[in-house]
C-alpha cells in the first residue's frame, strides 16, 4: 500500500487528472478469473494473490491455496490433491527426491533457481474439481535480490516497533519451540540487546523507541532440520519508519461546508490544503462530485478541476486545486462535492455543498448586466467595489468583470 501511494503520488506531480485514472486502475482486484480447462471438468479459481519469493538453497513450503489451514478436506480419503507445474502435464514431485507432498503442501528442500515457476494444485473428489495456481520465484542470495525477497513492515517514530518473521508456520509449528536469529543488515542482534528485544515468541522482535535510524533491511533466520541436515530458512524484512508529526498529515482548510453561489454565474472554489513543512510534492489533491471523479461526472466539462498549485506562505506549504463551475446550475445545489487530499500516510476529505446566495447578495445578480453597461460608459467605481468584496471571501457572487482577475491570480 505504501509503495502504491508513493507511485500514485509520483504520477500526481505531473497532472492531477492522471492521478484520478491511476487510482482507479490500481484498486482493481488482481485475481478472480474463472475459467474451465478445456477437455477437463475442472474449474480454475485463479492465481493465489500471494507469491513466494525465496532464496536458493533454502527449504520452501508451497501451500495449496484451495485448502484452508485446519480444514480436513486434504486428509479425507475421498479426495485427491495433486500438483503440477504450469505448461506441463507431468505431476510433481515425479521422481525428484527434493520434492514431496504432505497434507496440502508441496515441499521443496532445498530450492534451486530452476524450481521457479507457476505451480497448479488440483483438488478432486467424486463430484468436484477445482484448481488454483501459486507462483514461486527462487533467487540467489545476493544484495541485488534483497529488495525482491523482502517483506515490507512499518513502524512509527518514538513508538515501540514490532518486526514479525513471516511465513514460518510450516517450519516452526510450535512458536515457542523454534530457534530464530535476528540480524540488522549482517549484524547479529543478540539476546542482551537493549534496543531490539525478544518477547517470548522468537518470531517477533520489539524495537524500543523507534527512530529514523532503524530504517533498513533486517533478516530473521530459523533453522529447519530434515534427514539429519540443517537448513536455514531466511525471511528478509525492509523496515520503514513513518513520522506522525502533524506536518505529514495534510489538512484541508478551505472550502467551508457551504459555498454561496448564484445560478448562471461562473464560480471558482479552491480546495486549499495545508502541508506544514512538508515540501515534497507527495500530496495529491482532487475533487469529487457524488463520489465520482469530476471528469467522469461532467464529461462535457461544465465543471472542471483547475491546475495543481503548490506554494509557500510564511514558511508553511500549501496546495490548491480549484473546482470551476462554468456556469453554476440548479443541479449543483443537490450534488455532494468533496475535496480529497492524500499522501502516503493519510487521506483527508471535506464535503461541501453549493447554496444559492441569500437575498442580501441577490441585488448583485440583478446588477450584473447593468454593471457591464456602467463599465461600458466608464463606471470604474463599481469595478473597484466588487473587487474588494471578492477579496474578502472566496465564492461570493462575482460579476463577470471580476472573474478574470480572480481566477488568474489563483492560477499564478
Ligand atoms: C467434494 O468436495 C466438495 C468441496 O469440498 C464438497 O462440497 C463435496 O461434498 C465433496 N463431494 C464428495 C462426493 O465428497
Ligand atoms: C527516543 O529517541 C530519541 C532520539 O532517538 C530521544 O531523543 C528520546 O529521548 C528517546 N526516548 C526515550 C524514552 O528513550
Ligand atoms: C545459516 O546461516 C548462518 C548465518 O546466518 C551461517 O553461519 C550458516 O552457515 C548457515 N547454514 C547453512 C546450512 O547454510
Ligand atoms: C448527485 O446526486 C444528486 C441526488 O442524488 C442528484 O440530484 C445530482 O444530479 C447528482 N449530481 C451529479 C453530478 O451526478
Amino acid at each position: 500500500m505504501f509503495i502504491l501511494c508513493v507511485l500514485v503520488a509520483g504520477v500526481s506531480a505531473l497532472t492531477t487528472s492522471s492521478v484520478v485514472h491511476t487510482e482507479g486502475v490500481s484498486e482493481s482486484p488482481i485475481t478472480s478469473e474463472k475459467h474451465t480447462v478445456p477437455g477437463d471438468n475442472c474449474r480454475f479459481r485463479g492465481r493465489d494473490f500471494k507469491s513466494e519469493f525465496r532464496l536458493e538453497g533454502e527449504p520452501v513450503a508451497l501451500r495449496c491455496p484451495l485448502i484452508w489451514p485446519h480444514s480436513d478436506a486434504s486428509a479425507s480419503s475421498h479426495t485427491l490433491l495433486t500438483w503440477r507445474k504450469m505448461n506441463s502435464s507431468q505431476l510433481v514431485p515425479g521422481d525428484e527426491p527434493r520434492l514431496w507432498i504432505k497434507d496440502a503442501t508441496l515441499w521443496v528442500v532445498p530450492a534451486v533457481q530452476q524450481d521457479s515457476g507457476t505451480y497448479i494444485c488440483t483438488f478432486r473428489n467424486a463430484s468436484h474439481c477445482e484448481e488454483m495456481s501459486v507462483e514461486l520465484k527462487v533467487f540467489k542470495d545476493t544484495d541485488t535480490s534483497l529488495p525482491l525477497v523482502s517483506y515490507l513492515q512499518i513502524s512509527t517514530v518514538a513508538a515501540t516497533g514490532l518486526l514479525v518473521c513471516p511465513d514460518l508456520k510450516e517450519f516452526i509449528p510450535n512458536k515457542t519451540g523454534g530457534r530464530v536469529q535476528w540480524y540488522k543488515g549482517s549484524v547479529l542482534l543478540d539476546k542482551g540487546n537493549k534496543k531490539f528485544l525478544r518477547a517470548g515468541d522468537p518470531t517477533r522482535l520489539l524495537i524500543a523507541n523507534t527512530s529514523m535510524e532503524d530504517v533498513g533491511y533486517y533478516k530473521c533466520v530459523a533453522t529447519f532440520l530434515h534427514k539429519g541436515k540443517e537448513y536455514n530458512v531466511t525471511r528478509n524484512i525492509e523496515l520503514r519508519v513513518k513520522k506522525t508529526t502533524t506536518e505529514s498529515i495534510p489538512v484541508i482548510i478551505f472550502p467551508l461546508e457551504t459555498i454561496p453561489a448564484s445560478l448562471g454565474s461562473r464560480l471558482v472554489v479552491p480546495c486549499k490544503v495545508f502541508l506544514g513543512t512538508d515540501t515534497s510534492s507527495n500530496t495529491i489533491v482532487w475533487w469529487m462530485a457524488n463520489s465520482t471523479f469530476i471528469s467522469v461526472a461532467y464529461p462535457r466539462g461544465r465543471v472542471t478541476e483547475g491546475l495543481y498549485h503548490q506554494y509557500s506562505e510564511n514558511d508553511e506549504n500549501y496546495v490548491e486545486v480549484a473546482l470551476i463551475f462554468d456556469p453554476v446550475t440548479r443541479d449543483d445545489l443537490n450534488t455532494d462535492f468533496k475535496c480529497v487530499a492524500r499522501n502516503p500516510w493519510s487521506v483527508q476529505s471535506l464535503h461541501t455543498t453549493v447554496k444559492e446566495v441569500s437575498s442580501t447578495f441577490s441585488w448583485g445578480i440583478a446588477l450584473a448586466p447593468l454593471s457591464l453597461v456602467i463599465l461600458a460608459v466608464g463606471g470604474i467605481w463599481m469595478h473597484r467595489r466588487c473587487k474588494q468584496r471578492a477579496g474578502k471571501t472566496y465564492g461570493l457572487t462575482k460579476l463577470r468583470t471580476d472573474n478574470k482577475d480572480f481566477s488568474s491570480s489563483l492560477n499564478q
